[in-house]
């Protein structure tokens, strides 16, 4: 998929680039990032929103994969950016993003956070809780601000991957809920907070979903709830924010639709709802962050040790592993690789791929069909894009890898791999525990 392909040498190629070049030249483990499907995923959002007619944003939701490089492309794409912590704040601000397409989400914003997006001059909070509302309110009261604000609710449709339960209540840390009234009563405190400009409301409902029914119930509720509050309280939302959670294909048997198949179906349930209620047209926004990015991303690692347990199992180890994938341990995610510098030869054995930290449940792949590994063989395990760099930890003080952007032939470096120097950078032995001068 993407710019993937074989080359004449039998080697996988990503954007014009042979990974075994990639791998002399940035060492492995390496995350690498097809910068042109990146791109056709953001364009693949704007046009379907500008097909729909309504106003919008397509705000990336920036915790899958956050850093700098990927904040430029998605300020060239046009693209507005969902942040949840004074880190990605920071990297989007680093990066040059325009602070007023930036949306602070988060359930426990600390007032320093609130107090570096205030002096930045974001779009948009997320607020998500009452305590919230009175904090921002006074923040910004404290620099002669006011600021616009979604409130987060809790639709009580909640995303089983595939099967929705649509509940009266969701238990969830997340947002008002829209079920017991307090979706309402925030409303009437932030209209009596003088420094709060309130945009709308924000629907997230769970992630990597395959179907669009679960949109349409949040688009059925969240309507309902625009038109309660128009008739009740006199207050008309002009922005609705519907999240993210459009899935994408990491192995045989997921079955996302097209980007424009989700947002054609948001864009319809809401000209819908809207028009039938003879209320004004909302701009919808929404968050996507898998899938921006997920399908855009490799991981290459370089084949180590093996260990054979005739009639049980053959592991091949790699050299990263949980510390730069902890899906697969944490969330028992699938994966699909191949053997990247062999990449057609005849699948030999099945075997299970073990990354290197101490720890039984670092495994990458179990069963996976590969041509005989040896030592020194590249594996690329695809759709590494999101949530990987992002969740990368420095667990056993494994360096975290290298990041390169990959397009037409080029690779250029985004993330340089971490050193040794990084790994105690932060470490200070205090002076009690330190050797005595002689
Ligand atoms: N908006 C909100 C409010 C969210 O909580 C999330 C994801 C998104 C947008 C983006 O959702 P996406 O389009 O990426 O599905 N670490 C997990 C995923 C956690 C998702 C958290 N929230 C994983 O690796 O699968």
């Amino acid at each position: 998929h993407g710019t993937s392909k074989i080359n004449t040498q039998g080697h996988l190629e990503i954007g014009g680039c042979d990974v075994a070049d990639l791998a002399a030249q940035f060492g492995t483990p390496l995350y690498i990032v097809d910068e042109a499907l990146v791109r056709q995923r953001a364009s693949e959002y704007v046009e379907a929103f500008k097909a729909s007619g309504l106003r919008f944003q397509v705000a990336y939701a920036s915790k899958a994969f956050s850093v700098m490089a990927m904040c430029a492309i998605a300020e060239q794409e046009g693209l507005s950016l969902d942040v949840v912590s004074d880190g990605e704040l920071y990297t989007a601000m680093q990066a040059g993003f325009p602070a007023e397409r930036i949306h602070f989400h988060g359930n426990n914003k600390t007032p320093e956070e609130i107090n570096m997006a205030l002096d930045a001059g974001i779009g948009c909070f997320v607020v998500d809780n009452f305590m919230e509302l009175q904090l921002l309110n006074a923040l910004a009261g404290d620099k002669g601000k006011k600021v616009n604000i979604l409130l987060r609710i809790t639709p009580g449709v909640e995303a089983h991957t595939h099967d929705y339960i649509s509940t009266g209540q969701q238990d969830s840390k997340f947002g008002f809920d829209l079920g017991n009234g307090a979706a309402k009563q925030a409303i009437q405190e932030a209209l009596a907070l003088p420094n709060l400009i309130i945009l709308g409301v924000h629907s997230h409902i769970g992630s990597q979903i395959f179907e669009v029914e679960g949109f349409r119930m949040a688009v059925d509720k969240v309507a309902d709830f625009a038109v309660a509050i128009r008739n009740e309280l006199d207050l008309t939302f002009k922005v609705i924010n519907l999240g993210g959670g459009f899935g994408i294909r990491y192995v045989e048997g997921d079955t996302p639709l097209p980007i424009s198949e989700y947002v054609a179906a948001i864009t319809g349930a809401i000209i819908t709802n809207f028009t039938n209620a003879e209320f004004p047209l909302p701009e919808i926004w929404v968050e996507p962050g898998r899938s921006m990015v997920g399908d855009a991303g490799t991981t290459l690692y370089t084949v180590g040790t093996s260990k054979n347990i005739p009639g049980v199992r053959k592991y091949i180890a790699v050299d990263g592993g949980m510390t730069d994938n902890p899906r697969p341990a944490l969330y028992q995610s699938k994966y699909e690789a191949v053997l990247a510098n062999r990449a057609n030869d005849a699948v030999e054995e099945t075997v299970s791929i073990a990354g290197k930290c101490c720890e039984s449940g670092d495994m990458l792949i179990w069963d996976l069909e590969l041509p005989k590994a040896e030592n020194g063989d590249l594996l690329a395990v695809f759709c590494t894009g999101a949530y990987n760099y992002a969740m990368a930890s420095n667990y056993n003080r494994i360096r975290r890898p290298a990041v390169v952007f990959v397009k037409d032939g080029q690779a250029d470096l985004a993330v340089k791999r971490e050193s040794l120097e990084n790994i105690v950078c932060n470490d200070v032995i205090p002076a009690r525990l330190q050797k005595s001068p002689l």
